[in-house]
């Protein structure tokens, strides 16, 4: 399918295979990691949402859905380094097993802020999933414990991932031209 905004991508970093594949993967791997348990899924929209919906379907267990919104970098392409929350989880987590689901771990001010913050809410466990990795970018120590992929520092679209509000539909993993959020 071409879609309408192709010309704004530098080029295509992932494709839709690759993703298929990898998330396979991943799935197995946390399934492996929770028998036995009750999992409470955390995504954190709205950039997650996509890898989420995908994640969820390939984890053969017993499984909550929830969703927590944060700040990010509203309409530009830099991090403001302050991480709020909008919409927080409408559960208590004391006790669970919780694993948080991200779309892209860069400076890591979000993720840490998230694991802080939820922490201490008692829960039996609590984990981190994202789907991209930008460890050239790190500002704070953190480390996820679920990795799609590593990627290198540009500014990433596409799979749930936006630049200004759009993108996010872009079935594959992309790099934005710079022209577009330069211009
Ligand atoms: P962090 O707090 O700096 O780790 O950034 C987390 C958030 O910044 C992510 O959840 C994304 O919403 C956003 N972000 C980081 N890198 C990119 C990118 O390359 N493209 C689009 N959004 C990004």
């Amino acid at each position: 399918m071409d879609y309408e905004i192709g010309n704004d991508i530098e080029k295509v970093l992932i494709d839709a295979p690759a993703i298929k594949v990898r998330l396979a993967e991943l799935g197995k791997q946390i399934a492996a990691d929770y028998t036995g348990k009750e999992l409470l899924m955390v995504g954190i929209l709205r950039g997650a949402a996509v890898f989420y919906a995908d994640l969820a379907r390939l984890i053969p267990l017993p499984l909550h859905m929830n969703f927590m919104a944060v700040s990010s970098y509203g309409q530009g392409s830099e991090s403001s380094g302050a991480v709020r929350i909008y919409y927080d989880l409408n559960e208590d987590i004391k006790g669970r097993d919780v694993l948080i689901v991200e779309d892209i771990v860069d400076t890591g001010l979000t993720l840490k802020y998230l694991s802080e913050t939820l922490s201490a809410r008692k829960p039996a466990s609590l984990k981190t999933c994202c789907l991209l990795d930008k460890p050239a970018r790190r500002k704070v120590d953190f480390t996820p414990d679920y990795i799609g992929f590593t990627v290198p520092d540009e500014f990433i679209i596409g799979y749930g991932i936006d630049y200004a509000e759009m993108y996010r539909n872009l079935p594959y993993i992309g790099v934005l031209k710079r022209t577009v959020y330069e211009k």
